[in-house]
């Protein structure tokens, strides 16, 4: 009893000390802090969806999407299978793997007035740049005939590539237009700590960006009308490659023979814009990319559920595909697919939409689609590129009318590049058959098989001569 009088004793002592105002102004304080971080985690989603909001109709699509599989996530049992089964792709019997034809380097946006940029395709090492003057793109061999510094970390003045090493330059052409000042002489101080009276520091940059009339040069021909203090041997010219700009692209002639290009890239239809791009990286012979096209069997079994619908979506698609017969379209391949999309179930199919395609594969690195939408015209442009043997650059940049809103156009493309996404897992698995076991219901395989076979010629680089050269892929 005694004891429970000193505990309430010693509780109401205990209540009587705090300070009841303190306690209000300390939960205040709390109250304050969680509403500060409330409103910071508030205002961060809010800037993100802003953000997000305002680059979906505003900023142009460039996305990059790499769905080969990470060695490290996988389990040790599927690392080992995983990477067997990549170098028994390598041993397969491929034709060769850069053939002749047009490839994309990178979009004309990728590039400002002199700026230069490095690239690695179809077993060549490139500076690519873009002159300031005449706005020309140009794609020289990347390594200095000098001493073999890269050139892409040079820089661009007038129309011509500076190395960063010595200062040699080198025109769209290749040609070697100045070797760079001499050396000075020795010593360079006099004991009276003057300079010497014949040392006279130029700067190299501007004795090739000006002309014998000390104005400066507005294109390579002016500029060869330099004054060199030294001779360039003919050995110092590098090679160049024959570039056209077309539809935002800008693409590269690549001809294992060294022939000049005897087709061009076609141009996507009139009053049509762009909203930017999807670039993929694909694991397989760049042949086998094209040969989904005549392979129409294989759209109603990989393209049949339309991603990310939860089966609520599904496609029916029926296609043609034939070579180009004239002379002049010889290294043209056309195509026809009509893309019926229905709704409910596997079994019910509902139709609700129909897309008309029809395009056409240019050479081995470029095909076009045209869309016939209700919406009007849109033309989507695939570009292959061989980054590597086995190692393709895919991009599908599309075009549409300007009263299309940006955001649809990237979500069209998107829609459209998902397909693919389909395609890339079998890619990056599959290996090239010589001689497939083909059946009467397939299409026309073979066919496409010889046409393809034009862009391969005698110096084609192969998988043997490429090895031969490095170990390094
Ligand atoms: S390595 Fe290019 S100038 Fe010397
Ligand atoms: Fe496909």
């Amino acid at each position: 009893m005694q004891d429970e009088t000193l505990f309430h004793q010693s509780l109401s002592k205990i209540y009587q000390s705090i300070d009841v105002e303190n306690i209000t102004s300390f939960n205040n304080i709390c109250i304050l802090g969680v509403s500060i971080i409330v409103l910071a985690i508030v205002w961060k989603l809010l800037k993100s969806l802003i953000s997000e909001v305002y680059s979906s109709f505003f900023h142009p699509l460039d996305r990059f999407i790499d769905l080969e599989p990470k060695l490290s996530e996988m389990k040790p049992s599927t690392r080992t299978s995983f990477l067997a089964s990549k170098s028994r792709k390598r041993i397969g019997d491929f034709p060769p793997v850069y053939p002749n034809g047009w490839f994309k380097i990178c979009n004309s946006w990728d590039l400002s007035p002199g700026q230069v940029i490095y690239k690695s395709m179809l077993g060549l090492e490139l500076a690519v740049y873009r002159a300031q003057h005449s706005k020309t793109v140009h794609a020289i061999d990347a390594y200095c005939t000098h001493l073999g510094a890269n050139l892409s970390l040079g820089s661009v003045n007038g129309e011509c590539l500076t190395c960063p090493f010595h200062h040699w330059s080198f025109n769209g052409e290749g040609k070697c237009v100045s070797v760079g000042d001499s050396p000075l002489p020795m010593p360079i101080l006099k004991k009276n700590g003057q300079f010497k009276s014949e040392l006279s520091v130029q700067d190299s940059t501007l004795d090739i960006a000006k002309n014998k009339s000390g104005k400066l040069a507005e294109s390579c021909e002016q500029v060869e009308e330099c004054e060199h203090r030294d001779g360039i041997p003919s050995q110092a010219h590098t090679k160049s490659y024959t570039i056209i700009e077309r539809n935002d692209n800008v693409y590269l002639w690549f001809d294992a023979e060294g022939r000049e290009p005897h087709w061009q890239p076609p141009s996507v239809r009139q009053n049509l814009f762009t909203h930017g791009k999807i670039a993929h990286h694909i694991y397989c012979h760049i042949q086998e990319i094209p040969e989904n096209g005549p392979d129409a069997n294989h759209l109603n079994v990989v393209h049949r559920e339309m991603r990310n619908t939860f089966g609520f979506v599904w496609n029916i698609w029926g296609a043609k595909w034939q070579k180009g017969e004239k002379k002049e379209d010889s290294h043209v391949a056309y195509f026809q697919v009509q893309h019926v999309s229905t709704a409910m179930n596997d079994r019910l199919k509902i139709p609700f939409s129909v897309v008309d395609v029809k395009g056409g594969q240019y050479g081995p690195g470029l095909v076009m689609f045209e869309f016939s939408t209700i919406l009007g015209k849109f033309d989507l442009v695939q570009t292959v590129t061989p980054v590597g043997p086995l190692h393709q650059h895919v991009e599908h940049v599309l075009y549409v009318p300007w009263y299309i809103p940006r955001f649809f156009a990237k979500w069209f493309l998107i829609l459209m590049t998902s397909f693919v996404e389909q395609d890339i897992p079998i890619w990056n698995t599959k290996t090239y058959l010589p001689k497939p076991v083909l059946v009467r219901t397939d299409g026309p395989i073979g066919q496409f098989r010889r046409w393809y076979s034009q862009f391969y010629s005698e110096n084609s680089p192969t998988l043997k001569s490429l090895s031969k050269r490095s170990l390094e892929w």
